[in-house]
């Protein structure tokens, strides 16, 4: 359709979409040239921009074709400025949402999803920068199940969710969180090369046992994140939803506490990726919150939770149990009663910029007294 140009080649020496291009005999294409490559990425990159996307958040995350393309170019920012667009989610349908902060506008379901007798559901309205994809309420009510669900496959993005409808494999699992991006990086960049050791530090974040306030703390330094970008980029984190370590990094920041068995495995596996650990917050640094269960019996805590609380089935006793969830500890765990952690940044959640002069101070090895002042426990 030629809408998202992603798939750019020189065509006898000029720019042009490959899928709207007829094959001819003598055709010259160049496919994947720095400069296209690099093209590209700038389209992903125009895409996140444009739109409000939070992959961590979405429905469609690890199916997802612009996720997808953004991981296999490497896109971990934007260079264009966000353009933070008032949109909104449409709960008019009576089967779908469709959530226009993910559209990236593609024209697949304009094209693709109609009804038995051939009726549009989507449409284009509006002009330019300002389009957007509208329904026809009336005809999404005469499309069948397996239309309706067909409409949220075709969509390369989350725009179009079912309700009550998720995507079968569970976060992890699915077709993008396993498949070549991560697994070329890992073969492509098992080792930093001496122009990435001199170029931006690495930088991995977790979240264990934590509420994630740390993370929004790190997230909270205004402005100066764009001074950031320049310095550091982020690998695997909750922040750019790689799922695996993508290179060796040059830090790793732990938030929260140790509480079960897929705590240690992503810990340990921290320390093995990361040149530096740094526990951040004070559940990293002594379990924090969390460990008010560490004085009471954990089969009470289980009962507590599942057999007693005001949202369990009366009467139904029962604790989940299956192989696959993680199994939970005796005690809530300091990350320091597992593996070595280098440094500790104090507090609850530590100020933004208390966490990055901290960082940058560590990465680049200046010396830096912190002061009372600047610890934070809200
Ligand atoms: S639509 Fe894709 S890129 Fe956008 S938030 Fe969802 S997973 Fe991320
Ligand atoms: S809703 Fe999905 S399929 Fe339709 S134009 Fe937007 S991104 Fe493309
Ligand atoms: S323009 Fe060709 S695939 Fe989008």
């Amino acid at each position: 359709m030629g809408t998202c140009r992603l798939c750019t080649c020189k065509i006898n020496g000029k720019f042009a979409p490959a899928c709207t291009e007829k094959v001819a005999e003598g055709l010259s294409v160049e496919v994947n040239s720095e400069e296209l490559i690099d093209t590209r990425k700038a389209l992903v990159e125009m895409m996140f921009a444009e739109g409000n996307h939070i992959c961590p958040a979405c429905e469609k995350s690890g199916h997802c074709d612009l996720q997808h393309m953004g991981y296999e170019l490497g896109v971990s920012s934007t260079r264009f400025q966000h353009l933070f667009k008032d949109r909104i989610i449409d709960f008019n349908p009576s089967r779908m949402v469709l959530e226009h902060n993910r559209c990236i506008k593609c024209m697949r379901c304009v094209v693709d999803v109609k009804t038995s007798d051939g009726k549009k559901v989507f449409n284009y309205q509006n002009r330019g920068n300002e389009t957007f994809v509208g329904v026809d309420y009336e005809q999404e009510e005469r499309l069948t199940e397996e239309q309706v669900v067909n409409a949220m496959k075709i969509c390369p993005t989350g725009a179009i969710i079912v309700r009550g409808v998720s995507m079968s494999e569970p976060f992890g699992d699915r077709k993008f969180d396993m498949e070549s991006v991560q697994e070329n990086y890992h073969k492509k960049k098992s080792k930093r090369t001496h122009s990435e050791e001199m170029s931006k530090k690495i930088i991995a974040t977790v979240s264990l046992a934590g509420c994630f306030g740390c993370h929004m703390s790190l997230l909270d330094v205004d402005e100066e994140i764009l001074d950031l970008a320049e310095l550091v980029s982020f690998d695997k984190s909750p922040l750019t939803d790689f799922k695996e370590f993508s290179s060796r990094c040059h830090i790793g920041l732990i938030e929260g506490g140790v509480c079960n068995s897929e705590n240690i495995e992503t810990l340990r596996k921290f320390r093995e990726h990361c040149d530096i650990l740094v526990a951040l917050g004070e559940c990293s640094i002594w379990g924090g919150l969390p460990t008010m269960r560490n004085s009471i019996l954990l089969s009470e805590c289980l009962e507590e939770a599942y057999f007693n609380s005001a949202t369990s089935e009366p009467g139904a006793n029962v604790v989940p149990y299956h192989e696959d969830l993680p199994k939970i500890l005796d005690r809530v765990y300091a990350c320091n009663e597992i593996v070595k952690i280098d440094y500790y940044i104090p507090g609850c959640p530590p100020d933004a910029n208390h966490i990055w002069k901290a960082v940058k101070n560590i990465l680049w090895g200046n010396e830096y007294s912190i002061l009372y002042s600047e610890f934070k426990y809200d």
